[in-house]
Order: C-alpha cells, then sequence, then structure tokens
C-alpha cells in the first residue's frame, strides 16, 4: 500500500513536472496562480486519461467534480434567492428584498465553461450574481443553459435567447418590479459569446433577427423557433422582442471560431488553466464529437471554402492594435480541406463578430473586459476595435497580468484578489451606465 502510495507520489511529482510552463513574472499572487495552473493541469490529465482508456469522456469527469460545487438558493438578508424555470430552461433568481418605490434595474448573467461545463449553481458565479443583486439593487438572472456535447450548437445560444425573450415580456418584467429600460446581458468566457450573440439578434428594434432574413449568406440552417423545446408556447414563436436590452458587459469573452491562428492563441498555446488545447477542444465539442475536427482547428484549417468572404471581420492584422499584434506575421487559413457539414462554423450566433458594419451599429453601450495571459483576449479585442469603428460606445478595460476564468477564482481555498477586481470594475461599470 505504502509502496503503491509512493508510486503514485512520485508520478504526480514528474506530471507536474512535465505540465510545468512558467508563468509570467507580473502575475500577483504568483505562487497560488502556480498552484491553482498546475491543479486544473493535472485535472485536466486525468480526465483525458480517464477518456482514452474508454472510462468516462473528458467532460463528464470535470463536470462531476464541479457539481460538487453546487450550492442551494439560499436567501439573505438582502436578497431572496430562488430556482425556477422560464420556458424550461432552468433560472435563478436574486431579487432585493428592500422596498423600492420605482422599478428596478435587472441583469441577465451567463456563465462561462466552454459551452459543456459549468452552472448559475456554482459558487462563484453564485456568489457574483447575489452580489450584484445586493451592490446594484437589481433583480439578477443566472441562465443555465443545456450544455454540450450532449446539446450542440444552436441548442446552448436559444437556451439564452429564450430565457431573455421570456424576460422582456411585459407580464413577467411587471411581475419582478423590473424597469424595461434598464437591463442588462451579461457573461463571461463562452457566455460572454453567447450574450453578445443573443443582443445581435434581440436588439433590433421591431426587426426580424438577421438569421431569418439573410438565411442563405450566412445561415444555413432552419430559424431557430424549429428547435426550441417541445413544450415552447407563443414566447419563442414570435421572435419579434418587446423591449431593447439597455447595455452589454462581455467578461473574457470568446467571439468566432474561424481563425485559430491569432496572436493570443499563439502566446497562450500553455495558457494558464486554458491550454490552446482545451480551448479548441471545447470549441470543437460545441459543433460533432468527429475527432479529426479539434486537430483541423487547431492547424487553420477547418473552414470551408464558402467562409472566405468572412475572413475580413476577423482580420486580425486590421482590427488588433499594434501592442498586440506585434511582428506576428498574418496568414491566410487554409480552406475547403476537410468539408466539414457544419453550418454553424459561418453562423452568426457562434461568431457574433461576423456582424456587419450596418448590423453592429446597432448594438447597445458596450462594457469589454479583456485579460493579456488569455487565449481568447484577441476576440475582445477585434470586437472593441470594430464596435469602436461603427460609433458604438464601448468601455474597455485590458487587464495588464489578467488570466482567463479568473471570476470563477473567487472562491476559498483557490481565490485570486484578481477575481474581486474585475468583479469590481464590472459592477461599478454596470452601476454608472445601467
Ligand atoms: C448587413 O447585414 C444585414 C442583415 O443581414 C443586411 O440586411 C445588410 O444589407 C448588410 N449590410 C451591408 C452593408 O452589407
Ligand atoms: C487581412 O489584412 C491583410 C493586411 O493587413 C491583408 O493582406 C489580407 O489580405 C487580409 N485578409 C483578409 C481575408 O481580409
Ligand atoms: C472540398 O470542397 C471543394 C469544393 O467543393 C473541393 O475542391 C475539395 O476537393 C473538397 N475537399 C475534400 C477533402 O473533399
Amino acid at each position: 500500500m505504502a509502496f503503491k502510495a509512493l508510486c503514485l507520489g512520485l508520478l504526480c511529482a514528474l506530471f507536474a513536472f512535465c505540465i510545468y510552463t512558467p508563468i509570467p513574472s507580473n502575475i500577483e499572487e504568483y505562487w497560488k496562480v502556480t498552484a491553482i495552473d498546475i491543479f486544473a493541469k493535472t485535472g485536466t490529465f486525468m480526465a483525458i486519461c480517464l477518456e482514452n482508456i474508454g472510462i468516462i469522456k473528458y467532460e463528464k469527469f470535470i463536470s462531476m467534480i464541479l457539481r460538487l460545487d453546487h450550492t442551494q438558493p439560499v436567501s439573505d438578508e438582502y436578497v431572496t434567492v430562488m430556482d425556477t424555470e422560464f420556458v424550461d430552461i432552468p433560472v435563478r433568481l436574486y431579487l432585493p428584498k428592500r422596498k423600492s418605490e420605482t422599478p428596478r434595474r435587472a441583469v441577465i448573467y451567463i456563465h462561462g465553461g466552454g459551452f459543456c461545463l459549468g452552472s448559475f449553481k456554482n459558487t462563484a458565479f453564485d456568489a457574483l450574481n447575489r452580489w450584484t443583486a445586493k451592490k446594484l439593487d437589481a433583480v439578477v438572472v443566472g441562465v443555465d443553459h443545456r450544455l454540450a456535447p450532449q446539446h450542440k450548437f444552436p441548442v446552448p445560444y436559444e437556451d439564452c435567447f429564450t430565457v431573455v425573450k421570456f424576460f422582456l415580456q411585459d407580464e413577467i418584467l411587471t411581475k419582478y418590479g423590473v424597469d424595461p429600460t434598464r437591463i442588462c446581458i451579461a457573461g463571461d468566457s463562452s457566455g460572454g459569446n453567447l450574450a453578445a450573440g443573443v443582443i445581435q439578434q434581440s436588439n433590433i428594434h421591431q426587426e426580424k433577427p438577421q438569421f431569418l432574413i439573410e438565411r442563405t449568406s450566412i445561415c444555413l440552417h432552419p430559424p431557430v423557433n424549429h428547435m426550441l423545446p417541445q413544450e415552447s408556447n407563443n414566447v419563442q414563436n414570435d421572435l419579434e422582442f418587446k423591449h431593447k436590452v439597455k447595455i452589454q458587459a462581455l467578461l473574457y469573452p470568446s467571439l468566432q471560431i474561424l481563425d485559430s491562428n491569432l496572436p493570443s492563441h499563439q502566446e497562450n498555446e500553455h495558457g494558464i488553466i486554458l491550454t490552446r488545447d482545451l480551448a479548441l477542444k471545447f470549441a470543437s465539442l460545441y459543433f460533432t464529437e468527429d475527432e479529426t475536427f479539434p486537430q483541423a482547428i487547431r492547424r487553420n484549417e477547418h473552414m470551408p471554402l464558402e467562409s472566405r468572404h468572412l475572413f475580413k471581420f476577423v482580420n486580425w492584422s486590421t482590427l488588433l492594435p499594434e501592442q498586440f499584434r506585434k511582428n506576428y506575421v498574418y496568414t491566410e487559413p487554409i480552406l475547403g480541406r476537410y468539408n466539414y457539414s457544419l453550418p454553424g462554423l459561418m453562423d452568426i450566433r457562434v461568431s457574433p463578430l461576423l456582424a456587419n458594419d450596418s448590423w453592429l451599429q446597432n448594438l447597445p453601450r458596450t462594457y469589454i473586459l479583456t485579460c493579456q495571459y488569455d487565449f481568447v483576449r484577441d476576440d475582445g479585442l477585434m470586437y472593441v476595435s470594430r464596435l469602436r469603428n461603427v460609433g458604438v460606445q464601448v468601455t474597455h478595460h485590458h487587464i495588464e497580468n489578467g488570466i482567463h476564468a479568473a471570476l470563477s477564482l473567487m472562491t476559498s481555498p483557490l481565490y485570486l484578489q484578481l477575481g474581486f477586481r474585475i468583479r469590481d470594475m464590472y459592477i461599478s461599470w454596470l452601476d454608472k451606465n445601467l
């Protein structure tokens, strides 16, 4: 027994040594970040081993671990917290207890987790949403969309779309005492992707969403309401939104799938927590479990020939500020090598960066937070450029020593000051702009 334990210990030490990649020296709380990184990479390694020997799928294993961190809806002296459903989609509501003379502001929050993991029940998201409700005296709605790979695109997107649409009805806003002119949609990481995608379709005053008008050019799939849950009521059948969302907040969002060779992709190959392999695995599972697909994305050879005209929307050599372009050389991706039959790859609801300028102009005031040491950093930076180019008001905070998923690292013992800093920047922007 002791011998086995010793072997296991040595194996772990050897593994930690092998995966160790130097952490940039300007990272604050250096040792804590190192420990978190080793912990995350060891977990990933174990999960991939288990997947390879056929015991359990990677994302199932990680989900099992994350489920240990689920919280119950616990009310406190300031906020009533309850779990319910909006058209069959689980939501957690945070309703301030204090009496209010006027209707309140509201935030709809979509959690991150690479489309495959996570829940509003996770301690960090529960704490963030509770804090938001308390600090802003606002109604907060945490959304649990269904997860890939069991539910691939467009299901997670449509779940978020449905929740937003349901919430924006007059009866519902009145029921929760919400002011229809003061609503925000926010999300982090893949949640930022879903939030940006939903806002693009929802905020076009009384017009039809773009993917219904332009189905031939960008989207090659049936309209959204064909894929909604069976129990759908007339909320989904009518795609027009009654109210405009006032602002959006995107925290280290992923915003495109077309180009997988951006400078931030190259710099963060072995990124803290989110490595290239992991990011591409999640991105792939959103569409398919075809095992050649992550390899194709890795080589930037996954897009079809018909996508050529879309690359101007994600051209980092024109959209990234010089300090991030550095000496990287733009190379055109190789198109049409595989011909995957995955219409989602060219869908604006997967890559909000594909919206054209006149479409982007309609977007509301925006907050974008990017982190320097983050695989998806350049998606956020490019969106800042594109939105500013068409005159949308954008507040952009770039955290020089920031890492991906810091908001999920706000619970003991693995909490980082960085997470609290991001939270406070986000909340103070909301407070001023919502
Ligand atoms: C932008 O996209 C919208 C919606 O798809 C379309 O109606 C419009 O013609 C496009 N504008 C330009 C300038 O291409
Ligand atoms: C991207 O921009 C570069 C110039 O910065 C240009 O040479 C290249 O053709 C552009 N590619 C696309 C697909 O727009
Ligand atoms: C993909 O499609 C293009 C054009 O339709 C064709 O030229 C190419 O050979 C196809 N590639 C594969 C691997 O089937």
